[in-house]
């Protein structure tokens, strides 16, 4: 990231303060495609309007903050990944990055799986009734009503990630006269981060059963003798929000390798594996990530060049992304409430939701764009950081942005690619009431997950 000043200078500051920002756009107005819905767009009056409908209009209608997201870009990006992958592989869409029933039933319209981790998002699933064999459970510590529930569904594979669930799932299949067909999480020790990976020392995390000591071949040796248990693969994740393709690499050469070693010593070849999630998305402009056909190709050739060289039939692939598909097709809307100049520093702008509604920014140090929405300026630009409206100082969510000088209360602000991990990661810190979720297509609008009442709020309180 580059540090450097407007050739005008931002308005309340001679010199920059500390931070991690580029410098202002040469135009502020501008709607960079990369980290906004693809029929995101400004009208005749300079208006933001996605699907055909202007943002002034959707905040009247169901009020700000709210979560808006293109159902155009959500399907366009679904049948992306998977054409990219083709019939011989399978895309599970990771259901935490944001679940709701209308997402389950797109999902099944174009054709992908989901990957569910707990028994809330197993619920949603199979009420907008996706094919309980489309769906695949995840979870280090499923609890025994959650197996046998997703058991009892027929989940097309529970995904076992501890000694003590191979049993359990074993068992649950048995007492219902079923076989379960499993995965087995293994953890490759690569942990991949944006930008960068590391191959060594991560297997000190939760998640999966480590391959490195010996334990991944002693659980499918486990495994592969229980009856309950049908074993179909190895699963591996290694990260979020990851650039580079060198992880995968060194994950799916591991994988194999335990392959090779199950093939060699139960004579059995696993038929499938699956690398997980975790490909990145444009936050901002300075993000490049890449195309799912990309993805898919550099994937295919890693698994099949380490199958010839372990001598493997190619196992079929499974991948799980989440982020990807939704991320970039949501942005939050808000309305600017105050806007506070401090001298020399930057300008505090802040909105009516915050951490409740975007959590990433504190919890992550992530990095945000946003753009004056419900008009145009031609003002100076000046360097901004939005906060919420809660009581914390860490409750920022764009550590530091240009917005037009001319930035006023009322004037709604929109922050992109909030489709993945904010509406599923929301809270009602402060007694906040957690904001709608509006899709938008073709000109209309509808409400997917309402506004939270303080109705709802009291209704938990039982005391
Ligand atoms: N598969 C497994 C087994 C996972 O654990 C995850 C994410 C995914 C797939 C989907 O990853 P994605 O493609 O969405 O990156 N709350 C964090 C992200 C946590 C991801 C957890 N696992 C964030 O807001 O960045």
């Amino acid at each position: 990231m580059s540090r450097s000043a407007h050739p005008a200078g931002p308005r309340h500051a001679d010199v920059l303060p500390e931070g991690h920002y580029t410098a202002p756009a040469d135009d502020l107005n501008a709607l960079d495609p990369k980290v906004w819905a693809h029929t995101v767009g400004r009208d005749a009056d300079g208006v933001v309007t996605v699907g055909g409908i202007a943002v002034t209009q959707l905040a009247e209608e169901y009020g700000t903050p709210a979560y808006i997201l293109d159902e155009a870009d959500f399907r366009d990006r679904a049948r992306a990944w998977r054409t990219a992958f083709g019939t011989d592989a399978d895309v599970f869409y990771a259901g935490k990055a944001f679940l709701s029933r209308a997402v389950v039933r797109w999902l099944d319209e174009e054709g992908l799986n989901l990957d569910v981790c707990s028994g809330g998002e197993l619920a949603t699933a199979l009420s907008a009734g996706m094919p309980a064999e489309r769906i695949a459970f995840h979870g280090n510590n499923k609890s025994p009503e959650e197996i046998e529930r997703a058991v009892r569904a027929g989940v097309g594979r529970i995904v076992l990630d501890s000694f003590q669930e191979i049993v359990r799932v074993a068992h649950a299949a048995e007492s219902l006269g079923k076989r379960q067909p499993v995965q087995i999480r293994v953890t490759v020790g690569v942990e991949a981060h944006t930008h960068e990976f590391i191959a060594t020392a991560h297997e000190d995390q939760k998640f999966g059963i480590p391959l490195a000591d010996g334990q991944a071949a002693e659980a499918v040796r486990r495994a592969l003798q229980l009856d309950g248990l049908d074993v179909i693969g190895i699963h591996s994740h290694i990260g979020s929000q990851i650039f580079d393709m060198s992880g995968f690499e060194v994950a799916a050469h591991r994988v194999v390798g335990l392959l090779k070693d199950v093939r060699d010593e139960h004579g059995v070849e696993l038929a499938e594996i699956d690398l997980g999630g975790g490909l990145g998305i444009a936050y901002t402009s300075d993000d490049d990530p890449r195309e799912p056909h990309e993805i898919a190709k550099a994937l295919s050739e890693i698994v099949t060049r380490e199958c010839e060289g372990a001598r493997l039939r190619t196992p079929r692939i499974s991948v799980e992304p989440g982020r990807a598909i939704v991320g970039p097709t949501a942005f939050t809307l808000y309305e600017v409430g105050t806007v506070k100049p401090l001298e020399g520093l930057r300008t505090y702008v802040s909105v009516d939701g915050g951490m409740s509604d975007n959590i990433r920014t504190a919890l992550y140090d992530a990095e945000y764009s946003v753009a004056l929405a419900s008009r145009t300026s031609d003002a100076e630009p000046m360097l901004v950081r939005v906060v919420g409206k809660h009581c914390e100082s860490g409750d920022i969510v764009v550590k530091d942005a240009f917005l037009p000088g001319d930035l006023a209360p009322g004037d709604l602000i929109a922050v992109p690619a909030t489709g993945a991990y904010c509406r599923s990661m929301a809270s009602n810190y402060n007694h906040a009431m957690r904001p709608p979720v509006v899709a938008v297509r073709d000109g209309a609008a509808r409400v997917i997950v309402r506004r939270e009442t303080e109705e709802d709020l009291l209704r938990l309180d039982v005391g």
